[in-house]
């Protein structure tokens, strides 16, 4: 086969980048590992920044978003009883959207049915090659045929686990990384949310998170061990857990019901340097990874997609390479500000195991600054709204 932009991976950077290039008439490929449900199926963060709806927009894939998106213009921080709002549309005049990462993942694979743009399912083997020259390609299998692609460019949009960032030489990778000491125990329930906004909120027994898809379908989350397995948390254990970590006048609130989907995921943060060598280029959590108390993961993907589309639109619209050859630069030191916020927020909100006495009167610290400083919630707003691109 053969295409100007090779795209790994099937998930929502892989499918935003292609409808980005189409726009600009730039072909490409789509190969994914998995199946259509399989990419579907799995139940992710869903806070959307403007960045990321604009973008949507510019590809004409809006308008469920328009429809079943639900503006947020604040959030609430709670420490015991205490609760602090930090009002975004006050601080930036800009909310934020509820609307989850499955769903906008669903409208993309709509957009692309809706232009006949094939995604290539169950892939296996796939290899990159010649990434250092100017005439890379990607290989694989499927159904036994061996398949080659030729490509001008190969992006790298195939996640954490994918084969993009390890076809990087060892040489040329830096790799930063933080792991947590803990996970998060989430659960959707079809249960009217607790509250409007979501509640972020730091207990004496850990971190927990209310925050919901839509007027029917809530999402919570705790702190939970690493070593905790989904089975030793019924859902009777998980509302009681939940109704200790919040204010006793959201818990009073509180509808409980069956889970419909309970997962454990750590919590990490990581950044690779760099985000292109050669004709690749890294997008998403192929790159980085941060831990989901920003709400960052998707919208800081949809910001690497957002300036890969603009320096191929301009390589292959302008002639000029300005846009490639700083697009590494640019997309590490929006993502480097992202990382130090979810790092930031995650460090605030939960409870460490070697927490002693002084970590804790830091926290303490840090959120009587958020409740008296109009600075101090203003900087958590503008980066909880989301940095500009
Ligand atoms: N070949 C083809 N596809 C692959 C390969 C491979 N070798 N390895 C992985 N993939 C596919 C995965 O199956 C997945 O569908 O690449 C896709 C990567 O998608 P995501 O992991 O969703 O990553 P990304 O598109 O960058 O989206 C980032 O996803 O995990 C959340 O919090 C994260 O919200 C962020 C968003
Ligand atoms: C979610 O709705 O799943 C969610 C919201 C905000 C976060 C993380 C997850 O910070």
């Amino acid at each position: 086969m053969k295409t100007q932009v090779a795209i790994i991976g099937g998930g929502p950077s892989g499918l935003l980048l292609s409808l980005l290039l189409q726009k600009a008439g730039i072909d490409s490929v789509v190969l994914e590992r998995q199946t259509k449900e399989h990419v579907l199926g799995r139940i992710r963060a869903g806070v959307l920044e403007q960045g990321l709806v604009g973008l949507m927009r510019d590809v004409g894939v809006a308008d469920r978003l328009d429809k079943e998106g639900i503006l947020h213009d604040g959030t609430v921080l709670s420490y015991g009883e205490d609760r602090l709002r930090i009002d975004f549309r006050e601080h930036t005049g800009t909310p934020v959207v509820v609307y989850g990462q499955t769903e906008v993942t669903r409208d993309l694979y709509d957009a692309r049915d809706r232009l006949g743009m094939d995604t290539v399912f169950e892939v296996e083997d796939v290899t990159l090659h010649d990434l250092d020259s100017d005439a890379p390609s990607v290989s694989f299998t499927k159904g036994g045929d061996t398949v080659r692609i030729d490509c001008d460019f190969v992006a790298g949009c195939d996640g954490f686990h994918g084969v993009s960032r390890k076809s990087i030489p060892a040489s040329v990778l830096r790799e930063y990384e933080r792991v947590y000491p803990f996970g998060w125990l989430g659960i959707l329930s079809e249960t009217p949310p607790i509250h409007e906004e979501l509640i972020y909120a730091n207990s004496d027994r850990g971190f927990a998170l209310c925050s919901m898809r839509n007027p029917m379908l809530s999402r919570y989350y705790v702190q939970c061990s690493l070593s905790d397995k989904v089975e030793d948390w019924s859902d009777e254990a998980f509302w009681d857990e939940l109704k200790r970590r919040i204010p006793s006048v959201d818990a009073a609130n509180l509808v409980t019901g069956p889970s419909i989907e309970k997962s454990i995921a750590p919590l990490r943060s990581y950044v690779c340097e760099p985000m292109r060598w050669g004709r690749l280029f890294l997008c998403g959590d192929a790159a980085h990874i941060v831990p989901p108390t920003g709400a960052k993961g998707l919208n800081s993907a949809a910001a690497d997609v957002h300036y890969l589309n603009e320096a191929l639109r301009d390589h292959y619209l302008n002639g000029s390479d300005a846009g490639i050859d700083s697009y590494s630069a640019r997309a590490l030191a929006r993502v480097w500000k992202v990382e130090r916020f979810s790092w930031w927020m995650t460090s605030l909100l939960h409870r460490f195991p070697d927490q002693n006495d002084f970590d804790l009167k830091m926290q303490q610290a840090e959120l009587a600054f958020l409740r008296e400083s109009d600075a101090a919630r203003s900087a958590l707003a503008t980066n909880y709204v989301g940095l500009p691109y």
